[in-house]
């Protein structure tokens, strides 16, 4: 049986065409390619690829100045953070929410708008397999092009079970059997009729959003539209922490924030869900509230009238 596409890439001694990401005293990252009969330059002098190439992964090169730098394969939260950029990228530690929450799976038939960079299609591609489906759908042509050259240079080539349509997804998303959709774009509530058309029920929408403002109107466009369960919506945080002998405590610096994610389940055709017994806190939906399409609020004194008791 061959192996997954780019597992061969991530194992054994290192090649020709391989990324190497070298780690300094300092613990400062270098990425490069392998490449025969060329030499890495640092200020601090310089040393042949021919060294790396044949030599196992966790490797120590020297350069002519001396410096001795750790070398390893970049893994793929480092590689989508250090390759070229079209639009910012899904952090490694939405990716790795996205992947678990939104159940990618093995062989999963999934549909992704924006492309941007590449970063989220490649989590997916990794997490789906050669099996599975990637229909990804990107309104720029120039970012398309950068995530497929970012994607390629990841797997060794193109991958099997990934297609990219340039074009805006409420115009041309025409998949049907899909088991997830992943939104990272400004307007995830303009795509909630063609997203619904597209999911099998049961299938999750999820979208990731980098504003309150677009989290709330995503949010109450979904509860209006009736064809998804209740969302659920939340955000990460990843503190790192500085460990050495008595000082134990957190870093100094944290990513402070990337975006949103929100959750929900495509129903059954025709049903109407149990409704949901909760109650908005005072004032949720009062006179301020201007709803998911800006239209003015319509709640009473205290905003909750029509509520139902919990
Ligand atoms: C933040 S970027 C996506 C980053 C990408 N997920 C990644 O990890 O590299 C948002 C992208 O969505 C695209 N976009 C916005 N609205 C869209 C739509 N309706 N259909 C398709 N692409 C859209 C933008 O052009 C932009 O490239």
């Amino acid at each position: 049986m061959s192996e997954p596409t780019g597992a061969a890439r991530r194992r054994g001694p290192f090649k020709v065409g391989d990324q190497v990401q070298l780690t300094d005293p300092k613990g400062r990252h270098y990425t490069f390619t392998l490449e025969a009969g060329k030499s890495f330059h640092t200020h601090k002098g310089a040393f042949p690829h021919d060294e790396l190439i044949g030599a196992p992964e966790g490797t120590v090169v020297r350069t002519t100045g001396n410096v001795d730098y750790l070398a390893l394969r970049p893994l793929l939260p480092d590689y989508v953070l250090s390759m070229p950029r079209g639009a910012a990228v899904v952090y490694p530690k939405d990716a790795g929410q996205i992947l678990a929450m939104a159940d990618i799976f093995p062989g999963a038939r999934v549909v992704e708008a924006g492309v941007g960079s590449g970063s989220l299609s490649t989590f997916l591609l990794r997490a789906i397999g050669d099996q599975g489906m990637l229909h990804s759908y990107e309104r720029r042509e120039d970012f398309a092009r950068i995530a497929q050259e970012n994607v390629a240079r990841y797997f060794g080539g193109p991958h099997p079970a990934w297609r990219v349509t340039v074009g805006d997804l409420q115009d041309h998303l025409s998949d049907t059997d899909v088991d997830r959709v992943i939104l990272d774009m400004l307007a995830p509530w303009e795509c909630l009729d063609p997203v619904a058309k597209a999911l099998v029920p049961g299938g999750i929408l999820c979208a990731y959003v980098a504003t309150t403002t677009q989290l709330a109107r995503t949010v109450e466009t979904i509860r209006e539209h009736g064809a998804f369960n209740e969302p659920t919506a939340w955000e990460t945080m990843v503190r790192t922490w500085h460990v050495e002998g008595l000082a134990v405590r957190p870093d100094h610096r944290m990513i402070g924030h990337t975006g949103f994610l929100l959750t929900a389940r495509r129903l059954a055709d025709g049903v109407v869900p149990p409704r949901r017994r909760r109650r908005p806190a005072p004032g949720a939906y009062g006179a301020d509230y201007t709803g998911p399409g800006g239209q003015s609020g319509q709640g009473g004194q205290n905003g909750a009238e029509g509520a139902e008791g919990a």
